[in-house]
């Protein structure tokens, strides 16, 4: 659910016109709903309010400050994977201790960063990874909070790239040797054993696969008991799918329904890390046709997004609805919808039917909330686009559009160079 509807065949953004904010801001240009990115939060934190719970809202979803600032006002947590999202999220105002730490590659100086902010857990996925945290943490005269990152080798039947919980996955430990891990931690001295995290994948549409990898864990979660090793925090992860083109993905309220039982009678504090949940379809992407033309066997709408502003179509060949700002009866064609950048991958869409359009009318691609801006480059050295958040009939510029000189920031040209 969202708020950008038509008025008047006009697209609106919640009481905002999308044309007005294009003509004010420029485009390609990122628009963000205030009020759908609460609801999404609500929806969480009422599902679960049976169960102490931390909404960690996966920050790589969309890591723009004011979001981080709304969600984080709204009490929501952050699940980060870099030094980077940690920073962004505690300077947005998220308490350390709302903070959990996953990736497979955490640096020194990541880990020695989170530990001197003292964030809730790290998730950690490897021995060796282990073994350099309770290093890390001696050498700090600290504890670290740590959970283990169990791969529970469920398939959460979605795209093979987003796909993490099974075995042939480099993310996680395998379950099969949990309690060896768990062992090995809880003797570790500068190490506090906190937690168990999973997460299985991403844009997953059915319950089943959630409630599959929580009874595995919930096997072993007993079983560390039975060692006397108490879990405090139970992190099941983010995941869950949003509605792109025809899927139905499950309300928080139904996983809610159907994990809270399988959690029952164990004192534990739950932790989800949805992302695109939260952000994906708060936000649009829009843009500006620049030419039509007809190929030998199809037409091409050109506009002036590409793939380096939003990626997935050209990644994962993802299905992004795309609709006119302005409504209009016309002809409907048959498209592919493309950017400027110089790669035959560099489309927002392929064979889409769509109205037709003509030079400078506006297209709003939809859903593009969750890995859009955070995955968006220079490439073809591209400003990146400004974006928008919008609120009641209030908008606000919530990132610059980046300049040309934004490009080059950074840049050194060696003396013997310089003519
Ligand atoms: N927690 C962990 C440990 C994760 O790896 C992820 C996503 C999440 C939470 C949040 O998952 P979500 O609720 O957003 O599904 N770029 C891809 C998605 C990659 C997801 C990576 N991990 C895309 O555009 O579809």
């Amino acid at each position: 659910m969202h708020y950008f509807r038509y008025k008047n065949n006009t697209l609106y953004a919640e009481e905002v016109s999308v044309a007005s904010l294009a003509k004010q801001y420029g485009t390609p240009l990122y628009i963000y709903s205030a009020r759908t990115l609460r609801r999404h939060i609500k929806a969480y934190t009422d599902a679960l309010k049976g169960l102490p719970h931390i909404v960690c809202y996966a920050v790589k979803a969309n890591s723009s400050a004011a979001i981080l600032r709304l969600l984080g006002s709204m009490g929501a947590g952050a699940d980060v994977v870099s030094g980077g999202e940690l920073y962004r999220a505690l300077r947005a105002g998220i308490p350390a201790q709302k903070v959990v730490f996953a990736g497979v590659g955490k640096t020194d100086e990541e880990i020695e960063y989170a530990i001197k902010k003292g964030i809730l857990m790290f998730n950690i996925e490897s021995l060796e990874e282990m073994e350099n945290i309770n290093r890390i943490a001696q050498r700090l005269g600290k504890r670290a909070s740590v959970a283990l990152r169990i791969n529970p080798d469920i398939d959460p039947e979605t795209h093979p790239y987003i796909s993490t919980g099974l075995k042939k996955n480099k993310f996680g430990l395998p379950i099969e040797r949990a309690l060896e891990f768990y062992r090995e931690a809880s003797s570790m001295k500068n190490l506090r054993v906190v937690g168990i995290h999973k997460h299985i994948g991403s844009q997953i549409t059915k319950v089943t696969p959630f409630v599959d990898a929580l009874k595995r864990v919930m096997v072993l979660f007993d079983n560390l008991k039975q060692e006397g090793i108490n879990i405090k925090y139970l992190d099941i992860g983010g995941g869950l799918g949003i509605q792109y083109n025809d899927e139905n993905p499950p309300h928080p309220k139904e996983l809610a329904k159907r994990i809270i039982p399988v959690i029952k009678g164990r004192d534990v504090t739950l932790i989800v890390e949805p992302g695109r949940s939260i952000v994906g379809n708060a936000g649009i992407f829009v843009t500006k046709v620049l030419y039509t033309k007809e190929g030998v066997d199809r037409r091409f709408i050109i506009v002036d997004g590409g793939m380096n502003d939003l990626l997935r179509p050209s990644l994962y060949n993802a299905y992004h609805h795309i609709i006119p700002v302005k409504r209009r009866r016309v002809k409907k064609v048959f498209a592919d919808v493309v950017g400027p950048i110089c790669e035959s991958g560099d489309f927002l869409a392929k064979g889409r039917e769509l109205p037709s359009v003509s030079r400078s009318d506006l297209l709003a691609v939809l859903s593009a909330g969750a890995y859009g801006f955070s995955m968006s480059s220079n490439y073809n050295s591209r400003p990146r686009p400004a974006e928008v958040l919008v609120d009641g009939n209030k908008h606000y510029l919530i990132r610059k559009r980046e300049t040309l000189n934004d490009l080059i920031r950074g840049e050194r040209i060696p003396e013997h160079l310089r003519g």
